[in-house]
């Protein structure tokens, strides 16, 4: 290990960013190298006399800009090629944009400039304007907005009626709502293994126990839930059956019917988060339609048109709608009415299915560029899907693979950002093919990359560290 001790006495401002500012000094002038193993945050903070969190806020800083990397159980390390090659040609490695193959969202269009700007001047030429720029309690939406929303949504597979609906912004706000009105701290939520980052923080933030449940190819596995609720409280299920990210599993009709079973049998409440669902041509019938006293789905418009409108629908159990108040109010009261009027008017005159149309289009071409580039290695992706998901050659561990991928211009995502609890996480990463990287020469270049990494061997300076 380095004894790297940073100088900062005479450094201004915060002590957390004059510690990464040293560093990264300290790395330009060579005192340490790439690959070098860095003190932990608990002996950098005993030998400079400061707190382990101001250190580890140091370390996250660094880590930020692309100096550190660090690896659970092994330590803190200096970035392969941090500052090497590009301080040589005088490129700061902070202003290059890498391609951003790391977020899933849909293509841009030129159709969907044209669909907001005809709308806007709809909106705006008609006597609606007023109203759409009040309070409107109960704060669940407007009918008109309420219905749309349960049109949506019955052609996603489940029967709902306006009155059950919520319009929130977008699918994380849903989940906000639900896990603010209907759960207490430290009780028990169940989930797939493998689940978004925001589902992960929501609960975190919540106080809520997470757990995660076994998978096969078709999604959670109806044992592992039942083993669940036979040995715990569990309180709710959060799963994501349609395109889950990162699996990319569909759970067939008789696994969702199995797992309806097992919570209704055990009284527990389904979160049914169908952000992807509408990317499916013929999505099967909702899980939520196999229990639906009992269970809460969502959706939104982020993934399959546009996150920028920030708009999802709630469907909750025929009576239950004034329960998620609570948890609406505290968040936003309502939503801003101008983006579900919008939503509302391409629901009605069919221009929200011809966005999805589109983008299904586009991401199947998107696709089969990835399967030309990708030839020869094994992946699972769908011709809908906004990613794909990579389990990695045996050479290869997915923090490595990311910071390479990384020091040569591109952005995936490690499968450890989506494990729940302390399991050992797949070496295996996802790939986002959608509107994050608008431009398909970009695209290209980013899959290339991959798959020349997917060639090589890990760099050495990442071996013998
Ligand atoms: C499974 C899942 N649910 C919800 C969201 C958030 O959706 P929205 O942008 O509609 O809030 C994401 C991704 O950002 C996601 O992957």
């Amino acid at each position: 290990m380095t004894e790297w001790k940073p100088d900062i006495a005479s450094r201004r401002g915060r002590r957390y960013l004059a510690i990464a500012d040293a560093l990264s000094d300290d790395i330009k002038n060579g005192l340490v190298r790439p690959g070098d193993r860095l003190p932990t945050h608990r002996e950098l903070a005993y030998q400079m006399g400061l707190s382990v969190s101001t250190v580890s806020k140091a370390y996250a800083e660094a880590v930020r800009r692309q100096l550190i990397l660090s690896e659970v159980g092994r330590g803190t390390f200096v970035m392969p090629n941090a500052w090497t090659d590009l301080s040589r040609i005088g490129v700061d490695s902070r202003q290059i944009e890498p391609i951003d193959m790391a977020f899933n969202c849909p293509v841009p269009t030129p159709m969907l400039i044209e669909a907001v700007s005809g709308s806007l001047k709809m909106i705006s030429s008609s006597d609606r304007v007023d109203e759409l720029m009040h309070y409107h309690r109960p704060w669940v939406g407007l009918p008109a907005h309420r219905a749309a929303a349960a049109n949506w949504i019955e052609k996603r597979g489940l029967r709902t009626s306006p009155e059950n609906i919520l319009i929130t912004n977008g699918a994380q706000h849903a989940h906000a709502i639900i896990l603010a009105s209907l759960l207490e701290p430290n009780q028990i939520v169940v989930t797939e293994e493998l689940t978004d980052p925001g589902i992960k923080f929501l609960t975190a933030n919540r106080s809520l126990q997470l757990k995660g449940l076994a998978m096969d190819q078709d999604g959670m596995l109806p044992d592992a839930l039942e083993a669940a609720c036979r040995t715990m409280k569990v309180k709710a299920l959060i799963t994501v059956p349609n395109h889950h990210s990162p699996t990319l599993t569909i759970m067939p009709v008789e696994r969702r019917k199995a797992i309806a079973e097992v919570a209704i049998r055990y009284g527990v409440t389904i979160i049914e988060d169908d952000v992807y669902g509408p990317l499916l041509e013929n999505p099967p019938p909702a899980l939520s339609s196999f229990a639906p006293e009992q269970s809460f789905y969502f959706t939104s418009l982020s993934k399959c048109i546009s996150p920028g409108l920030r708009i999802g629908f709630l469907a909750a159990p025929p009576g239950r709608v004034e329960e998620l108040i609570p948890g609406l109010g505290a968040t936003t009261w309502m939503v801003s009415m101008i983006p579900a009027e919008i939503a509302t008017i391409w629901i009605r005159d069919g221009s929200a299915e011809r966005l999805v149309a589109w983008q299904r289009q586009e991401l199947a071409r998107r696709q089969k560029l990835a399967r030309q580039i990708l030839i020869g290695h094994e992946y699972r992706a769908l011709p809908s899907s906004l990613h794909l998901w990579l389990p990695l050659p045996a050479t290869w561990r997915a923090e490595g693979f990311v910071a390479q991928a990384r020091s040569r211009g591109l952005a995936v995502t490690p499968a450890e950002a989506f494990v729940v609890g302390h399991v050992a996480s797949p070496q295996a990463i996802r790939i986002s093919l959608g509107g994050a990287t608008p431009s398909r020469t970009e695209l290209q270049r980013g899959l290339e990359i991959v798959a020349d990494l997917l060639r090589e061997r890990p760099a050495a300076t990442y071996l013998v560290l």
